[in-house]
């Protein structure tokens, strides 16, 4: 649409433009407590190929779709009983679950790649709430960054890779969590589909047994799931105690004495992943770096959605 990117304040009344602007099938970049979306309403097939259009997206790779609470998920998906076990336990949250769509659902067949399923999720962020209770219907939103690189979670990351791209990013802060959703299949077995912001050790504990691993980098589920992304410019390298000259290393936990950047001094998880995009943003524009050099970080808890992404950020580019 317009070649100039509004920034819209979180207020009501930048709120309520989004809401127009989105009513009339324009792109609208949001924050939630994961990473910031790219909006775009999920029953309008137009403005579902803008989204893809402005991302640069394949077309094969489908769109979660955005609704306030558990009872308008209803209108577009059928919620099994242990689904709604997990949404009552997550909802709002950092948690994506894929169901079986609502024949009729409305959806337009873009926001799902032509697939029965659909992912749904209902984010906590006070402002992306707000503003899906002024649109008043289902938002399509991918990660608000071009496809393949690095997620957004601060307003100026959206600007960086998008600004002229879409119509408005309304500015709600840094993202709280700062990494995308823990998407869970729900379509047959619950399945594990991406790591995320809920961890795998909660779901187990809801669900009562231990979540099964879906999908890989060969035969993606999630399309999501193709391995090279989250890409900087710079190569990345992991598990890295000793850098190289000229690699910026970025460190984890007290041990990592002399570390150019830190996920977190401390070693908190949380703050790691809170942190993660924006330092993955911030040693990439570190002039004259020859790569960027991750120290460790345990494969629990969160440390589980930040080494998937890292070690998507390190794969071979294709
Ligand atoms: O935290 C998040 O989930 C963020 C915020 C904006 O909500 N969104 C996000 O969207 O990460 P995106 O498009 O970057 O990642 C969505 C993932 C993709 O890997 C996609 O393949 C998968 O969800 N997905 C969507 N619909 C699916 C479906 N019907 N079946 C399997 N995977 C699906
Ligand atoms: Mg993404």
């Amino acid at each position: 649409m317009s070649n100039e990117t509004a920034i819209l304040e979180p207020s009501p009344q930048g709120i309520s433009r989004a809401a127009t602007i989105l009513q009339a099938g324009g792109l609208v970049a949001f924050p939630t407590e994961t990473v910031y979306g790219l909006g775009g309403d999920a029953r309008n097939g137009l403005a579902v190929a803008r989204i893809y259009e402005a991302k640069g997206r394949p077309a094969f790779n489908p769109l979660i779709v955005h609704v306030p609470d558990l009872e308008t998920a209803r209108e577009y998906a059928i919620v099994s009983q242990a689904a709604e076990a997990l949404a009552s336990a997550f909802w709002p949250g950092p948690l994506t679950l894929v169901l079986p769509q609502v024949t009729g659902s409305g959806l337009s067949p873009l926001v799902t790649a032509g697939q029965s399923s659909v992912a749904i999720r209902v984010p906590a962020h006070p402002v992306a709430v707000a503003l899906l209770r002024a649109f008043g219907g289902p938002l399509a939103a991918p990660s608000a960054n071009p496809s393949g690189r690095i997620s957004a979670t601060r307003a100026a990351h959206v600007m960086d890779g998008l600004s002229g791209r879409i119509d408005a990013v309304i500015d709600g802060g840094a993202c709280a969590v700062g990494v995308e959703s823990t998407i869970v299949g729900m379509v047959d077995q619950p399945q594990l589909l991406r790591p995320g912001g809920v961890t795998v050790e909660a779901l187990d504990a809801v669900l009562g047994h231990a979540l099964t691993s879906g999908g890989s980098a060969e035969a993606p589920t999630s399309p999501g799931q193709l391995l090279s992304h989250y890409a900087p410019r710079a190569g990345v390298r992991l598990d890295v105690l000793a850098p190289k000259p000229g690699e910026v290393w970025v460190g984890f936990g007290p041990g990592c004495v002399g570390a150019d950047l830190t996920l977190s001094q401390s070693g908190d998880l949380l703050e790691a992943a809170a942190n993660l995009f924006h330092i993955l943003r911030a040693a990439d524009a570190i002039a004259g770096a020859v790569g960027i050099a991750f120290a460790p970080i345990p494969e629990t808890g969160l440390g589980r959605a930040i080494n998937d992404r890292l070690r998507r950020a390190a794969a071979p580019r294709s």
